[in-house]
């Protein structure tokens, strides 16, 4: 993974949502829509926005941000900044990057699917193409989770550019070789993202948890 200007990352267990939701809104304001949430969702998004201040900080961005939200639930950055959020069950995970050296960054944490799952999405999430090309070294949940974790990265990544919902037949996920994948658009999303415009992705496999970061680098 290439150098970005901050990173931050948590582990939550399940039995404290509503202590760290309790604790957090302490210090974190909670917007209008999540004051009935349940405390997993609350804790989940509060934990969320103190991993941002954290990695912000990491940054050498000493205002106190605070980190809105968007109309579509997309996190609104301060001016200099793109970032993503990401949380699992049990993670939660920041990364920021300087806006002159990054038009966007996506992340994304999945766990592994499990057979039923991936038997009802597979061919929703994948292209044909992408059907026929699972490297041999990797099994199916561990390929198909991979394959919808860096296709979530990058709708994280272009979204606030593009501005609007796009699905996963957009995008292809390729091997370039043994453990480098990247992700090349099948449509133009935008005037600035044309078709075949390919991005890096950088992913993590582990038994219980699989981590995507896409990264869109500004022209040099
Ligand atoms: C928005 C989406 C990508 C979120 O992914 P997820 O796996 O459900 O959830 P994660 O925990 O990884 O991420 C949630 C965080 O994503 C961020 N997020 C939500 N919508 C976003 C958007 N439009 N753009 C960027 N970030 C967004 C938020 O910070 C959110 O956390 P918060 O609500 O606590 O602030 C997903 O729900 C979705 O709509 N996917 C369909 C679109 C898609 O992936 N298309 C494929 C294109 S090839």
């Amino acid at each position: 993974m290439p150098n970005l200007s901050g990173y931050f990352s948590l582990c939550l267990d399940p039995a404290d949502y509503t202590a760290v939701a309790e604790a957090l809104q302490a210090e974190l304001p909670l917007p209008q829509t999540l004051l009935s949430a349940v405390p997993k969702r609350q804790s989940l998004y509060l934990t969320g926005r103190y991993c941002a201040r954290e990695a912000l900080k990491q940054a050498g961005w000493t205002p106190q941000p605070e980190i809105t939200t968007g109309p579509v639930g997309e996190p609104i950055w301060p001016p200099g900044w793109v970032g993503s959020i990401t949380h699992s069950q049990t993670h939660v995970s920041v990364a920021i990057a300087a806006a002159t050296a990054y038009r966007g960054l996506g992340l994304d944490n999945e766990t592994p699917m499990s057979e039923k799952t991936l038997q009802a999405v597979k061919d929703k999430i994948s292209t044909p193409s992408e059907r026929q090309k699972q490297p041999q070294n990797m099994s199916e949940q561990v390929y198909y989770t991979l394959l919808f974790s860096a296709k979530e990265s990058l709708y994280k990544a272009l979204y606030p550019t593009v501005r609007r919902f796009f699905d996963f037949q957009a995008a292809e996920l390729h091997q370039r070789d043994a453990g480098r994948f990247e992700i090349a658009l099948i449509e133009t999303l935008h005037p600035e993202l044309p078709a075949d415009q390919c991005f890096p992705v950088y992913c993590q496999l582990a038994a219980e948890q699989i981590f995507t970061a896409v990264l869109w680098q500004t022209a040099d």
